[in-house]
């Protein structure tokens, strides 16, 4: 995978900066590949395949271009995507590592109702939701090529799974609400200590060779405001199990809070379905405490967008 590489050299380096200015400096660092995708935290009940499971018939070449457009959608969807994310940025491991949102974790789960949306989701619609918010671009229609594969990749990874059974490890942890409110300023300085070295002291991430290496976490290359990613108890669970890579389960439950709340305070996409202003837009999808969408945060009305920025 393409940050390995990075992984080895980072965890060197943040390895000595963790001893000098973190309380966590026992936490492992992830020293080989095979830490950073391995072991879940928490108990699973569910080892999905590998890659080299894949059949190598017509059928196992619809799960391996499943799998390629998931960990590139820039390349192989490329028509439906609008930023330098990829699936497999909040879906670790190309969607099998427990506890990021698994696709073995999803697929037996649907249909299901979504409040979201107010109706019941075909598995299909749920990836649409995707393109269109996490991905900041275009549904593809239920029966473009690109859905097929990506439900044929998420079926073949989830046989022998029982049916509408939420097994342990699906989605993102739910952290219990925090003992102090999230805050802006320890929120920053989470950032600046644990997660600048990759995604960069502005969030942008890092990009080599045209790819990206680290993704960016706002501004106009990131998830848009529609994305479930905005919601801060999301980004906390997720960052709380994964984040720093390698190092996932090492902040406590208040440094992910705080550092959510922290990268979902900055300005990102708009929110594709806005309706003509920030307050009726945060009216019809963001009326919860967990958006920042619509209010001021350090004097900033938050939900402009970044068009043209
Ligand atoms: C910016 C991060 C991000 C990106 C990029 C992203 N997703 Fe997601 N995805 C999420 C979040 C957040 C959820 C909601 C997780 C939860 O409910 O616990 C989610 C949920 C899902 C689910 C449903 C999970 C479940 O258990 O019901 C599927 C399927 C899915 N994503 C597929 C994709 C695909 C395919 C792509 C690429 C086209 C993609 N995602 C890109 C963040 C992302
Ligand atoms: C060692 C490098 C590294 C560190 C440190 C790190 N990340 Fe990440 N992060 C990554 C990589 C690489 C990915 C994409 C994972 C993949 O594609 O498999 C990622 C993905 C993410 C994502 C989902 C994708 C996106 O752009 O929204 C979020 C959110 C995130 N990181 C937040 C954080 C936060 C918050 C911290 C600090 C607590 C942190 N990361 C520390 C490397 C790092």
């Amino acid at each position: 995978m393409k940050w390995m590489h990075f992984v080895l050299v980072i965890g060197a380096l943040s390895l000595t900066a963790c001893d000098h200015s973190t309380p966590h400096a026992a936490a492992p660092v992830a020293k080989s590949p095979a830490h950073v995708t391995s072991a879940p935290k928490k108990a699973t009940a569910f080892a999905p395949p590998s890659e080299s499971d894949i059949p190598n018939d017509d059928f196992g070449k619809q799960v391996a271009l499943g799998r390629q457009i998931f960990i590139d959608p820039g390349q192989y969807a490329k028509a439906y995507v609008g930023n330098s994310l990829s699936c497999e940025n909040c879906h670790l491991d190309a969607g099998r590592l427990a506890h990021s949102a698994p696709l073995w974790g999803a697929y037996p789960m649907y249909p299901a109702y979504r409040s979201k949306n107010h109706h019941v989701n075909t598995f299909a619609e749920r990836l649409q939701g995707c393109f269109q918010y996490s991905m900041n671009g275009k549904a593809p229609p239920a029966d473009d090529p690109v859905l097929v594969a990506l439900e044929t990749y998420a079926y073949w990874m989830s046989k022998g799974e029982p049916i509408g059974t939420s097994l342990p490890g699906r989605g993102y942890p739910k952290l219990p609400k925090p003992a102090i409110a999230p805050d802006y300023a320890r929120g920053e300085a989470v950032f600046k200590r644990d997660c600048a070295l990759c995604h960069g002291d502005n969030g942008q991430g890092q990009r080599a060779a045209g790819r990206t290496v680290f993704p960016p976490l706002w501004g106009p290359q990131s998830f848009n405001w529609g994305a479930g990613m905005e919601q801060v108890n999301n980004a906390a669970g997720f960052i709380k199990a994964n984040m720093p890579l390698g190092r996932g389960d090492t902040l406590t439950d208040q440094d992910a809070w705080d550092v959510a709340y922290f990268m979902d305070a900055h300005e990102r996409p708009q929110d594709p379905r806005f309706k003509g202003s920030i307050a009726e837009t945060r009216k019809a999808y963001h009326d919860t405490p967990e958006s920042l969408y619509g209010t001021t945060v350090n004097g900033q009305q938050l939900g402009q967008g970044t068009a043209g920025k």
